[in-house]
């Protein structure tokens, strides 16, 4: 889809390369690719504030979301709750301030924020609803003394409106672009959260993941994502598709950064009481930041499915992902080469959606009605609402087929009991049997196209930035296990990207 032509497209990208160069100077500190670890050092240091940093990415947004178009609402409130960050920063003792004290977050437009913000999932029928609370995740954020920058902009409705809207796309956040090459998927449906950290218009994000939804926009734009076992998170107050595979994580430039969010949002919340509760023994003592190891991956078992996983359509790319197994034996991994015939790690599309429309009719309707005041009740009030305009023409476009095949659906009755015990049987016969068959600490594949056998299982995942294909496009390496092993991942994950450092910040090629 071109929306402008090539010279208009041209003139954009050269403003934005100039006002690249104008901005970072305005400080003393180079904030565009700081990690978390660097804006806090500099805040020690007195070279920064968060008043400053906010007003970084607010400009840095007014120069690249007209083109980009990840952010899809500022926070009114940034400033001022970066000023009360830079006011308590004169007042506590440093080291007893969270990691994330002071640092703006964007948050993917379906996670609830009880402020000025709207939560839509980017589609006009829900502009203007009060949501009742906080989303779980954002009370956690705002406790650790994170600011609230804004909402992202996703694929509408998390990609459960239509198959034939592009990824990227909604009704309110127009389409979403990839930062390193603008005529390219950004993927989604988390693509305003990857777009925008990626492009430097944030410092952190967080994104929600049904079936790829972190990963796969994690991995288009060079950027990492945690995609943590379900649970593990709360799902309250987030948009929901079904909290059988639901999952909040953060979508960062780095993994340590990613890891210093999630810390900041695992753990109990009584709106999400059962599956919080289970997941929360799987929490560390002392959180995952102690899992930063740059020898991570020494003595690790890392799987190694060649078919599906390890395909690859261009060369070079091929011969970089071979270099990176390389690194990882390396680094002191075992890698276990596995017999395609003998994975049998076969996904059930069919049984997926099956179980998904039925859920999703039941708790985006439950969540519909939890709300304070919303223009739309219920899914066929959210069918009925793309009918007519402003989302008349859109639906034209697109169509609305997945919310009409939900709408069709009534409860859970034996065909979708039926998919989801298919569902159960195909994770422990295949992800699960086959990580403990091998021992294996990991299974490794190339991009995300692990991600569907971890989304029914609810297993987690970290995917890390590892190649460019001739396009200038981004591609990724994931890191994929069971329950409740998101320290072995994490140590997989960081030692692989110290070892490699492949990231590199966007090209705004076209
Ligand atoms: C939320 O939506 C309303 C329209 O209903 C708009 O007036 C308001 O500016 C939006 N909030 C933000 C922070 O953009
Ligand atoms: C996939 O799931 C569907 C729906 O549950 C089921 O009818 C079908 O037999 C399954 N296919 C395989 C190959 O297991
Ligand atoms: C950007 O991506 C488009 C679409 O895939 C492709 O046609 C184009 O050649 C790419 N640009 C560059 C500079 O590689």
């Amino acid at each position: 889809m071109k929306i402008y032509s090539a010279l208009s497209l041209s003139i954009l990208v050269a403003s934005i390369m100039l006002s690249h160069s104008n901005s970072n100077k305005c400080y003393a500190f180079s904030i565009r690719e700081a990690s978390i670890d660097d804006l806090r050092t500099a805040f020690n240091q007195k070279q920064l504030t968060s008043t400053q940093l906010v007003d970084f990415y607010l400009e840095e947004i007014r120069n690249l979301n007209p083109i980009l178009k990840g952010v899809i609402e500022v926070n009114p409130d940034a400033l001022l709750q970066a000023r009360k960050a830079d006011e308590e920063r004169k007042v506590k003792k440093l080291d007893s301030l969270s990691a994330l004290h002071g640092i703006p977050i964007l948050l993917k437009d379906n996670i609830a924020t009880n402020d000025k913000l709207n939560t839509t999932a980017g589609s006009f029928a829900l502009l203007g609803s009060v949501v009742p609370r906080d989303a779980g995740v954002v009370k956690k954020l705002r406790k650790a003394g994170a600011v609230i920058l804004g909402k992202a902009s996703m694929s509408e409705w998390a990609n459960f409106r239509s198959y034939n809207a592009p990824n990227g796309w909604s009704a309110r956040g127009g389409l979403g672009k990839n930062p390193y090459n603008l005529s390219a998927d950004p993927c989604g449906s988390s693509s305003g959260s990857a777009i925008s950290v990626a492009a430097n218009m944030a410092a952190v994000s967080l994104g929600t993941e049904t079936d790829g939804s972190i990963l796969c926009p994690s991995g288009f734009n060079a950027v990492v994502g945690i995609k943590p076992t379900i649970g593990l998170t709360s799902r309250a107050g987030v948009i929901p598709i079904s909290p059988r595979q639901d999952t909040i994580g953060p979508i960062c430039r780095t993994v340590s950064d990613a890891v210093y969010v999630l810390d900041a949002i695992v753990g109990f919340d009584y709106n999400d009481e059962e599956a919080t509760r289970k997941a929360s023994n799987y929490i560390p003592h002392g959180g995952y930041a102690q899992f930063l190891k740059a020898d991570g991956l020494n003595g690790k078992r890392l799987g190694i499915v060649r078919n599906p996983f390890f395909k690859f359509e261009e060369n070079p790319v091929a011969k970089a992902f071979e270099h990176h197994l390389l690194t990882l034996r390396k680094k002191g991994a075992v890698l276990v080469e596995i017999d395609d015939d003998k994975a049998s790690l076969d996904y059930n599309s069919s049984a997926e959606e099956t179980a998904l429309l039925a859920e999703f009719k039941i708790y985006l309707n439950t969540y519909l009605k939890e709300l304070i005041a919303s223009p739309v009740r219920s899914l066929a009030d959210v069918i009925a609402f793309n009918e007519k305009s402003p989302d008349l023409e859109m639906t034209k476009q697109y169509g609305q087929e997945v919310f009409l095949a939900a709408e069709a659906t009534n409860g859970i009755g034996n065909s979708e009991k039926e998919a989801r015990k298919n569902l159960g049987k195909l994770s422990r016969n295949g992800f699960k049997k086959l990580m403990r068959q091998y021992k294996l600490d990991a299974l490794v594949a190339a991009r995300y196209d692990v991600a569907s056998v971890l989304a029914i299982g609810g297993f987690p995942g970290i995917i890390v930035p590892a190649a460019y294909d001739s396009k200038g496009v981004p591609i990724g390496i994931c890191f994929g296990g069971l329950k409740g092993t998101e320290p072995k991942l994490i140590e997989i994950a960081y030692s692989f990207e110290q070892a490699t450092k492949i990231r590199k910040p966007p090209t705004f090629l076209h």
